[in-house]
């Protein structure tokens, strides 16, 4: 393979120095011109064959180690590929000799790549591009765990890994790449923990590690990562609180989907544009400077043990389009009366504890929005609502259970209890007296951090056997034998 631009540049040179020597016993006029010509020749050599042929070698053995699929089916030994056509699924920039991006895109599912895949020798291939700055090899059954030698592409910017079989840690070495804005490692297999050294990446604007098996907390290192603009960490197993992000100015868009975070709403910078808490275990009450963030596009907290007063300033926020708090215990009285943004074309309230009447700007005919409010005590005549009683009741025991979570004895939320049984009257007394049984055994379930190894062990969506194997399997035995190719 290295022989095409060899063999082409010395067939050149040949060429060149034939007419040199045929020219040499030549009258010095047509000396002057025979070099001219020579010189005009070197200049305007095409520049198809500029790229460094240890490069376009390095390109023909990443096709052989990913198997020859099919995206790269018209690369040989001829292909000009500083100058091919870019296509969605493939596309190679050169600058000078150097090949500065590389983006190839497998179909959607690709299974892993054969057991004679080498993830150390495809790491070692890639390095031989020093100065790649975009790198994204997605859906090409890539398997293994990201080899620390990654380090050499120190000129990387951008890198998207998403949709192969990568497993094992996040590198800390990674952290080496101080050009690094992007860094997108979705549908993979990661585990472990999120190394803190990620925080100390100066450029880091995008990180996505969205659906791997990540767990612990985040570290307190993302405190300090002033250039971070998206952070999606939706479907992992991560828990406990995040750190303070308040510092974050640039933080525009938050998503931690579908993890065991919790319990307390994260600190934020007023600028963020999009919260995604949805499915976590976030708890308490929603903090009311919530208010005053001004640039709030999208809220979505659904499906997490919020309790206290829905803020009804959520709904006319000055930038507000998607709000979901759809799912937890929200309580209060909504009117008839509130103001909504007129952009908001999507509200989720339902199975809260909300009372009182819908809000006559969030009713609207239009296709394009949606308001759903199933499974609240609101006054509507249909079968979606439960008896106000019930919300009632509830709402007391969410009310009296927030200051048992802050560390009061068992004995004087018995006292409280007692006295709320009072108020809400015999008629209740039994209907009372069997909820807060339940609900406070369950509460104090919540606020119990949950246990590490459980958390750990916790899987998403990828079958308990492959976890188990993963932690067992080091790097040289193939994970995949027993889990793929069976
Ligand atoms: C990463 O690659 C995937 C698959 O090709 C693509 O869908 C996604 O948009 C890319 N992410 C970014 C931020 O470019």
């Amino acid at each position: 393979m290295l022989q095409y631009s060899s063999t082409e540049s010395s067939g050149f040179f040949e060429k060149i120095e034939g007419n040199y020597c045929v020219s040499a016993s030549m009258a010095p006029g047509k000396l002057v011109s025979s070099l001219l010509i020579v010189f005009m020749v070197l200049v305007l050599i095409p520049r198809t064959y500029q790229l460094q042929s240890s490069q376009a070698w390095s390109l023909l053995r990443i096709q052989t180690l990913l198997n020859d699929p099919p995206v790269l089916s018209a690369w040989d030994i001829n292909t000009d590929f500083c100058n091919a056509d870019p296509t969605p699924y493939l596309t190679v920039v050169c600058y000078e000799e150097s090949i500065t991006q590389l983006r190839i895109s497998g179909s959607g599912s690709s299974p892993p790549l054969p057991r004679s895949f080498s993830i150390h020798s495809f790491f070692t291939t890639l390095s031989r591009l020093p100065n790649l700055k975009v790198l994204s090899l997605t859906s090409l059954g890539i398997w293994g765990p990201v080899p620390a030698k990654i380090s050499r592409l120190s000129a990387l910017e951008i890198v998207n890994m998403s949709s192969n079989y990568l497993y094992g840690t996040i590198p800390q070495r990674i952290s080496t790449l101080r050009n690094l804005q992007t860094l997108i490692l979705d549908h993979n297999m990661f585990s472990g923990f999120i190394p803190d050294a990620l925080g100390y990446l100066p450029l880091l604007a995008l990180l996505s590690l969205k659906n791997n098996t990540l767990s612990g907390s985040l570290p307190s290192s993302f405190s300090v990562l002033k250039s971070l603009r998206v952070l999606v960490l939706s479907s992992n197993s991560l828990s406990g609180d995040l750190p303070d992000l308040s510092s974050l100015t640039n933080l525009q868009v938050l998503d931690v989907e579908n993890n065991f975070l919790g319990p307390t709403f994260p600190r934020l910078s007023r600028k963020i544009a999009a919260i995604d808490l949805r499915k976590n275990r976030f708890g308490g009450g929603l903090p009311t400077n919530l208010s005053s963030y001004f640039l709030l596009e999208e809220l979505d907290v659904s499906s997490n043990k919020f309790v206290g007063p829905f803020l009804p300033s959520l709904l006319s926020l000055p930038s507000i389009r998607y709000l979901n708090i759809a799912r937890n215990r929200f309580t209060g009285m909504l009117f008839g009366n509130m103001t909504c943004n007129d952009d908001l074309h999507f509200v989720d309230l339902s199975m809260n504890l909300l009372s009182g009447d819908l809000p006559t700007c969030l009713i609207s005919n239009s296709s394009n929005k949606m308001f759903m409010y199933a499974s609240n005590c609101l006054k509507i005549k249909d079968h979606s609502q439960h008896p106000y009683s019930v919300c009632q009741t509830q709402a007391l025991a969410v009310e009296i259970l927030p200051h048992h979570q802050k560390g009061k004895s068992g004995g004087k939320v018995a006292v409280v209890s007692g006295v709320v049984i009072g108020v809400v009257g015999i008629f209740s007394l039994v209907g009372a007296a069997v909820f807060f049984a339940l609900r406070r055994g369950s509460i104090r379930r919540a606020t119990k951090k949950p246990p590490r190894r459980i958390v750990e062990h916790a899987s998403n969506g990828y079958p308990s056997k492959l976890l188990a194997d993963a932690s067992i399997v080091s790097h040289s035995v193939c994970m995949f034998c027993n889990l793929f190719f069976i």
